[in-house]
Parts: C-alpha cells; sequence; structure tokens
C-alpha cells in the first residue's frame, strides 16, 4: 500500500495554533507519528503534502492518482467547508479517501458541520487529535486487506 497524507491551509501552524482546539503538537510530530505507524504496519510507502493553498491541494490529490497511490487520508482545514474542487477532485481520482479533522467539528461552529469533501470519502475521523491520521490509515488499510 502506497499512501498519500494531505494537510490542508493552517495545519502546518500546528503547536501554534489554537492549542484548545489542535493541541501542542507540531506539524513535523505529526509527520514522524504517522511514519512511525506506517512502518509498524508494513505500509509500503507514506507521502506527505501541506499547503496553505486550494489549487495546489488539487494537483495534491491528482498527483497521488498519477503516481499510483493507493489511499488518501486528508485534513482539508477550512477548505472542507468551502471547497467544491477538492469534492470534484477525489471523486475523479477515485482513491479511497479519508477525511480527518483533529478537532470535533461536529460540535464547534454551526459552519464547520458542512463538508464537501465528505460526499466523495469512505469515512470521516474527527474530535480525535493526531491519533485521527492512523485512524484513517487504518480504514485504508482494512479497506485494502478487505
Ligand atoms: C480542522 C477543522 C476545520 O474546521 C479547521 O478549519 C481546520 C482544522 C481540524 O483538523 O479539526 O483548519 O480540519
Amino acid at each position: 500500500m502506497k499512501l498519500m497524507i494531505i494537510n490542508g491551509p493552517n495545519l502546518n501552524m500546528l503547536g501554534i495554533r489554537e492549542p484548545g482546539h489542535y493541541g501542542k503538537g507540531t506539524y513535523v510530530e505529526l509527520v514522524a507519528l504517522i511514519e512511525a505507524y506506517c512502518k509498524e504496519k508494513g505500509v509500503e510507502e507514506v507521502d506527505f503534502y501541506q499547503s496553505n493553498h486550494e489549487g495546489d491541494l488539487v494537483d495534491a490529490i491528482q498527483g497521488a492518482y498519477f503516481k499510483g497511490f493507493d489511499g488518501i487520508v486528508i485534513n482539508p482545514g477550512a477548505y472542507t467547508h468551502t471547497s467544491i474542487a477538492l469534492l470534484d477532485a477525489v471523486k475523479a481520482t477515485s482513491l479511497p479517501t479519508v477525511e480527518v479533522h483533529i478537532s470535533k467539528v461536529e460540535e464547534r461552529e454551526a459552519f464547520r458541520r458542512v463538508s464537501y469533501i465528505r460526499a466523495a470519502c469512505i469515512g470521516t475521523v474527527s474530535g480525535m487529535g493526531f491519533a485521527g491520521y492512523l485512524r484513517g490509515i487504518d480504514m485504508l488499510l482494512e479497506r485494502g486487506e478487505g
């Protein structure tokens, strides 16, 4: 299995940004956690991409398809709630994709309850902190083994 982990806007600010919602861990620590988990799980390859720009995230989703990745874990950040382009990109690739949110989006502002990308995802994980990404990876692995 080759997995692509995509993070959207402001997730490079983890550790600095609203620790009450997102914790104190940094983006670098998140990457290290996921790398260690994938190693433990025997994942062949895991790649990471973070951008604050919507079109770059579309390119990363399409890139996962063209580079032969088997699945995507994506935290689209605020683009979750606004971006039809990201929804269409996931639909275009048909790659199994899990939507992850560090915070419990359903219990925050009403606008965070809307997710465009969700319609194209095989599952959503929210409110589990960094462990949510690991849960997302498990969902892809379980599906792959299935
Ligand atoms: C987030 C939740 C979004 O509402 C927010 O805009 C983010 C992060 C999360 O991980 O909890 O940037 O996706």
